[in-house]
């Protein structure tokens, strides 16, 4: 299978864990959507409490693929943007941050940008700094966004932007898989900080996810999990105990078909999916 957007390294691990039947996947730290758009469901639900990416997903649904390619090859030319030219992009960054915030702004932004990646601050600036040398809108990313349309426009996705917590649960049945891919605790990213306009991660929200996984295995809804056991020599001592009692299934290669216990003096990240079927 080729993944749409392939960003996501452990794509390839991860979605043959998920059941071959589902018919409602709920994504609830959608993130970049890589999981949503690959996955084999019959209707997805994608839900992250930064309201970036569904927007823009939001506002191209149905759209034609070659008109917003001719947009964002449209600003490429405007701004004269390349792998080098640090001003195109931040006076585009400007532009952005001053109100000019259409989905192919905020799309281009991120092709530019370190590692491809978005980040926003405390006043949902648009903050990332420019990817010099690496980041551009390729031939490459031109055919992935082809292949990202057309899927987009093939699913029947919907979209929310609402804290974990918030989501209703109550119709997710046996016949669902409700996704969790949350800020790792023991390991850093730009989301887990408390500095990027919306509330940090901490102890407190590992918890209530782990109190809601059991909530939704007594409901009898199928669940899995995404989360990292051990960083840096850090270990997530709740989580691990928590976890005993469903099923972990390791992703690094290091620890396929072997022992944690007998490896955990290693340091090194270890990955896991912790599923309930
Ligand atoms: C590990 S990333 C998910 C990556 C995603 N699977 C992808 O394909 O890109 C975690 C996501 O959780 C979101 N998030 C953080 N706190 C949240 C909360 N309380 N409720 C819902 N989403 C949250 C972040 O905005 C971030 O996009």
């Amino acid at each position: 299978m080729n993944y749409i957007g392939g960003k996501y390294k452990l794509l390839p691990q991860l979605l043959p864990l998920f059941p071959s039947n589902i018919s409602m996947f709920y994504d609830i730290f959608g993130g970049g959507a890589n999981v949503s758009l690959n996955v084999n469901s019959e209707f997805v639900l994608y839900n992250d409490i930064v309201p970036y990416v569904s927007n823009m997903f939001n506002e191209i649904k149905g759209e034609d693929a070659d008109l917003c390619l001719n947009k964002i090859k449209q600003l490429v030319t405007d701004y004269k943007l390349s792998k080098t030219n640090r001003e195109g992009f931040e006076k585009m960054r400007d532009d952005y941050n001053k109100g000019n915030k259409s989905w192919d702004m905020f799309f281009t932004l991120m092709c530019f940008s370190f590692n491809n990646q978005y980040r926003f601050n405390n006043k949902q600036e648009y903050n990332s700094s420019f990817g010099k040398h690496k980041s551009c809108f390729s031939e490459v990313t031109e055919r992935k966004f082809i292949k990202f349309m057309d899927r987009l426009n093939n699913i029947d996705i919907s979209f929310l932007n609402k804290d974990f917590r918030e989501v209703d649960y109550s119709n997710a049945d046996e016949n669902d898989l409700v996704y969790f891919d949350p800020p790792y605790l023991i390991s850093c990213g730009n989301y887990n900080d408390g500095k990027r306009g919306f509330k940090g991660w901490n102890q407190q929200d590992d918890i209530d996810l782990m109190n809601l996984c059991d909530k939704l295995d007594e409901q009898g809804t199928r669940f899995a999990i995404s989360n990292v056991l051990e960083h840096k020599g850090l270990k997530n001592e709740l989580l691990i105990n928590w976890s005993k009692k469903y099923n972990i299934n390791y992703l690094n290669n290091n620890y396929n078909n072997c022992n944690y216990q007998e490896n955990n003096k290693i340091n090194k990240t270890v990955e896991v999916l912790i599923t309930n079927y």
